[in-house]
């Protein structure tokens, strides 16, 4: 769809103010807490565009300032929540995390930086959402969290955390992780919805361009789980593709189905070399 035929689908059907304006992204370099973090990058072999750009490089400058300050990031208290969890004990076994994987800061260091991660036991591609129930269920005797419960945003924004800074990569040569991405990537250009639209209509052919106040992004996954102003919370990838999906209209998949795993696994690999920035500050 061309870019007027986006401003009609959306500005007619669903009555918003749609600014066909375009903005570049800034020329700006994120630093938090003084660690440089990768914002722009060449992309890998068969990517569609020329340059990776993070999401905070569309960002108001309020908003980017906010996450280069820790103190003033909302997300970290995030990530203190999920430090505490960490160290609880939960379930039959006795055990918290950190009874096995001991100083987070050490075992998961840039752990999250290479998740979605092919499961071999599981026969299927693992979040870090997936990993962290399967260790309760398994290792710990404890419930598996629902999705979206504040422990799991927690949990998995502190173990993403220990990957800040560090560049995003998937590796694509486990297991079936090709076909997952070949299935992600049908998925990503798949129209839906009563506005008829595909993730790519939007972040791929518009970026740049705004849609009711929101400066569209490149829709990297870079700085997930991230903290939403507009929500005053917490934001989740798969609450995120969800949403994405529903302002189009259509109904969503269940969050961790094997449609949005596939979309996990492909849009993660669009921000390959991206920093890990979580908890991001997002609109
Ligand atoms: C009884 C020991 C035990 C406990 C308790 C435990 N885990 Fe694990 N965890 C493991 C083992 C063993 C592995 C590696 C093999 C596997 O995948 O099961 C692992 C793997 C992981 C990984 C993947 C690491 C990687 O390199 O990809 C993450 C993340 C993780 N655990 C998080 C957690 C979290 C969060 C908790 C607490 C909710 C937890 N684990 C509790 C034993 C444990
Ligand atoms: C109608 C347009 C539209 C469609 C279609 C759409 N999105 Fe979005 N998306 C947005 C807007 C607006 C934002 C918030 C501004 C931004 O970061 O681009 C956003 C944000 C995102 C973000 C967060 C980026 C960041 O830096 O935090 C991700 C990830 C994302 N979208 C993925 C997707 C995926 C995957 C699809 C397809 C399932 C999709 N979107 C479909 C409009 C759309």
């Amino acid at each position: 769809m061309s870019k007027l035929g986006l401003a009609i689908a959306l500005g007619g059907v669903v009555g918003l103010a749609f600014a066909p304006a375009q903005a570049d992204p800034v020329d700006d370099t994120l630093v938090i807490d003084g660690k440089e973090m990768i914002t722009r990058v060449d992309p890998p072999d068969g990517h569609p565009f020329d340059e990776v750009l993070s999401g905070w490089l569309f960002r108001t400058p309020e908003t980017r300032a906010l996450e280069t300050d820790t103190f003033a990031n909302p997300g970290m208290l995030y990530v203190e929540q999920g430090e505490q969890i960490w160290n609880q004990v939960d379930g039959a076994a006795g055990k918290s995390c950190a009874s096995c994987h001991n100083d987070a800061a050490e075992s998961m260091k840039d752990v999250g930086a290479g998740y979605p991660k092919w499961n071999a036991a599981a026969g299927k591609p693992y979040n870090l959402e997936l990993q962290i129930n399967d260790c309760r269920v398994n290792n710990m005797q404890a419930e598996p969290y629902k999705f979206d419960a504040g422990e799991q945003k927690a949990l998995v924004t502190y173990i993403k955390h220990q990957s800040l800074g560090a560049p995003v990569k998937v590796d694509l040569g486990e297991g079936d992780m090709k076909a997952w991405w070949d299935k992600g990537k049908d998925y990503y250009y798949t129209r839906f919805g009563q506005l008829n639209l595909s993730c790519a209509s939007c972040h791929e052919e518009n970026n740049g361009n705004y849609i009711r106040a929101d400066h569209l992004s490149q829709g990297n996954v870079n700085g997930f789980p991230t903290y939403r102003l507009k929500q005053a919370s917490m934001v989740s990838l798969h609450n995120r593709f969800r949403g994405c999906i529903r302002d189009t209209r259509a109904s969503y998949p269940d969050a961790f189905s094997d449609e949005l795993m596939a979309l996990e696994v492909y849009v993660t690999w669009r921000g390959t070399g991206l920093s890990v920035e979580t908890p991001a500050v997002r609109q």
